[in-house]
């Protein structure tokens, strides 16, 4: 592609993907973009606009109407909804426990789909998701499949949540962990699975610094080949 490759990251949640997709894109250069936060801005504009979550016309509807940017920051990318900040907001547990049943609905993937591969369509970009490789970026160069045990996900999250002064039971944490991954696996259209041709990479025992260097490698690899 003109800017460079396409590399695909997906995983189930809290495998590492967006800390360690922005710290690749930093070192080759490429832009990054979080698909998941397009998921999660369409769902805090559902909830706070009272749309029932199994509405899935007004789901649909809104997700079409609705214009979601980014900007890069030193910490990743800033959100905006319709203009308007949504950073901090997209992480809300509400969000966080509602955005699978949005992420579900055929039309609300057939439109944030569209724009993630137009946002790709010239290469350079490390993209986080959970249906880069299978369908959103099916010819990107790179393709890779972070995974880690369920209960290393979890003590990720705590970790993460402490930080932000939120004090959630590790145990509820890894229930609501297993809850999304069983939807995001079982859905009907590009569920999350590995793609046939992407380097599965096991995070569990592995600090941020060694996933960056192997993935890194993989990419260092193709661009030896081209
Ligand atoms: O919490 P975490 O960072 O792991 O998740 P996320 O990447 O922010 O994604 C939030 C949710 O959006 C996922 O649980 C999926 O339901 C949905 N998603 C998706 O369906 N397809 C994508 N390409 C990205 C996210
Ligand atoms: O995007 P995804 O939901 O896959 O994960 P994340 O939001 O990047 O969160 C992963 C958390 O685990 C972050 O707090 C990281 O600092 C931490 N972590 C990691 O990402 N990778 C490791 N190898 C070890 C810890």
């Amino acid at each position: 592609h003109k800017n460079g490759l396409q590399v695909a990251i997906d995983g189930p949640a809290s495998a590492g993907k967006s800390t360690v997709a922005k710290l690749v894109a930093k070192q080759f250069g490429y832009v990054y973009c979080d698909t998941g936060a397009m998921y999660r801005a369409i769902t805090l504009k559902t909830i706070e606009a009272g749309i029932s979550l199994d509405s899935d016309t007004k789901i649909s509807k809104l997700a079409m109407t609705t214009k979601i940017s980014f900007e890069p920051d030193e910490n990743g990318q800033r959100v905006f909804v319709d203009g308007k900040e949504v950073t901090e907001d997209i992480r809300q547990e509400d969000v966080t426990n509602s955005v699978s049943a949005v992420a579900a609905i055929a039309n609300v993937r057939q439109e944030l789909s569209a724009r993630q591969a137009e946002i790709a369509k010239d290469g350079g970009i490390v993209m986080d998701g959970r249906d880069i490789g299978t369908t959103v970026l099916p010819n990107a160069e790179v393709k890779i499949f972070l995974i880690a045990s369920v209960a290393e996900r979890a003590q990720r999250r705590y970790k993460e949540n402490i930080q932000k002064g939120i004090n959630t039971p590790l145990d509820e944490l890894q229930l609501e962990i297993e809850a999304r991954d069983y939807k995001d696996s079982h859905r009907k259209i590009s569920p999350l699975t590995k793609a046939k041709d992407a380097v599965e990479i096991d995070t569990t025992s592995l600090s941020i610094k060694e996933v960056v260097s192997a993935i890194a490698k993989v990419i260092n690899n193709q661009l030896n080949v081209n």
